[in-house]
């Protein structure tokens, strides 16, 4: 952190109290820190107080009325290495999402040109209206940070999701965007995620209970790392922000193949992180199977194809390529197995005995294992800190 050049956006919001600690931390820590304040933001927060705290003028006007001196968002936003608005109201990140540059703090985040992290705070419901959730996917979209707010009583003493991120959590975002920096620039890195659903009949399918919420937070964090993130995903309900992320929808666990046989051949780096169905459907009924017309069917399963097995075949050397191994008895035995019988690297092991672990948690308990055997047991943690922790432990491979 020490030395960064950081932009503080402080709009009209209660938690613009809570800036102030924010900004003591990024002091503390040795970054430099440009407060831009919105006209409503001074409501809240006196200019006083920051500029005390940073050691610079905060900015709010385009103008210094007396002096007429111009400041200069351009210049502000090739300056800042990160810019970091928090609170950001329902108002401001409209006007960010759509382009409405009538204060300072709006053009700057238009010239910006570094990471752009918005921790939004506002009541529950101004939240959860389509408008403000339109606009904050909209943010995403550009490649932004979405600091996501936590639920807790409000201003308002309703309670609900938006309460602005705690200074310390904010700040804790920050520093491990600079710890990592872009240690994967000029990487190409393929991920597979989600489950892969094997028809049945037209309307029917096998499927299973994996969210893809493991792989898009790998890519998430390898895409903000600096690498090429190919996604090749099964069906799942998430989308990908970062632009560095081109995402290839499938299927079923052939489609799959066929997508991951293409990007391997040019790609640094795999993690096989999909729940990929063993199974498929021997024949695809043409029209939907009827319950009247005949008794109990019986459907004939055939061997799907191992994707990370092919791939481990083929694999060049300088190659990475990780798997993973949901397991529910003798884990370790069975990981350390996939790694020889796929030709891994390293595999992720996840317990389903772990609470926490597995199918569309939020968070993940890993323990990485080597191809050597050696082993690494990591607390339970977020999916995207877990995210962080494998692709350090691939960088040091
Ligand atoms: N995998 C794959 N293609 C398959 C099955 C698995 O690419 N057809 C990958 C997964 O993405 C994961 C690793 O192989 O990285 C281990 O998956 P897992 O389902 O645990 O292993 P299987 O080989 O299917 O063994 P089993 O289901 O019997 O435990």
């Amino acid at each position: 952190m020490k030395g960064r050049h950081i932009i503080l956006g402080i709009t009209g919001g209660i938690a613009a109290y809570k800036s102030v600690s924010l900004l003591r931390l990024l002091i503390k820590a040795g970054a430099e820190v440009q407060v831009v304040i919105t006209p409503a933001g001074k409501q809240f927060i006196t200019p006083v107080t920051l500029s005390a705290l940073s050691g610079r003028p905060v900015i709010s006007e385009f103008f210094t009325a007396n002096t007429g001196e111009w400041h200069s968002h351009v210049d502000l936003g090739l300056w800042a290495d990160a810019m970091v608005i928090a609170p950001a109201t329902a108002s401001t990140i409209a006007k960010m999402a759509n382009g409405v540059a009538d204060n300072m703090l709006v053009t700057t985040y238009l010239s910006a040109k570094c990471p752009v992290f918005v921790a939004p705070a506002m009541d529950l419901d101004m939240m959860a209206h389509p408008s403000t959730q339109a606009n904050i996917e909209r943010l995403r979209s550009y490649g932004n940070h979405i600091i996501e707010p936590a639920s807790g009583e409000l201003a308002s003493h309703l309670v609900g999701k938006g309460r602005m991120e705690e200074p310390e959590n904010i700040f804790k975002v920050l520093q491990d965007h600079f710890a990592h920096g872009l240690d994967l620039a000029g990487k190409h890195v393929m991920i597979t995620a989600g489950p892969t659903y094997e028809k049945i009949d037209p309307v029917r399918f096998i499927g299973n209970y994996s969210s893809g919420k493991m792989g898009y937070a790998l890519a998430e964090e390898a895409a903000e790392r600096g690498a090429k993130v190919t996604l090749v995903s099964g069906p799942v309900n998430l989308t990908a922000s970062n632009p560095n992320i081109q995402v290839v929808k499938v299927e079923s666990a052939r489609q799959m193949l066929e997508a991951c046989l293409e990007t391997f051949p040019h790609s640094d780096i795999a993690v096989m992180c999909a729940a990929v169905a063993d199974y498929a459907p021997e024949s695809v009924a043409d029209v939907k199977i009827k319950r009247e017309h005949q008794d109990a069917p019986v459907i004939r399963l055939v061997k799907n194809p191992d994707i990370a097995a092919a791939l481990g075949a083929q694999k060049r050397l300088g190659q990475i390529l990780a798997g993973f191994a949901l397991e529910t008895h003798d884990e370790e035995k069975h990981a350390k197995e996939k790694i020889t019988k796929k030709n891994l690297d390293m595999i992720v092991l996840n317990s389903l005995r772990d609470p926490g672990a597995g199918f569309q948690t939020d968070t993940n308990k890993i323990t990485i294992i080597d191809a050597d055997g050696s082993e690494i047991a990591f607390p339970l943690k977020t999916k995207r800190e877990a995210a962080a922790d494998i692709i350090d432990h691939i960088l040091s491979l």
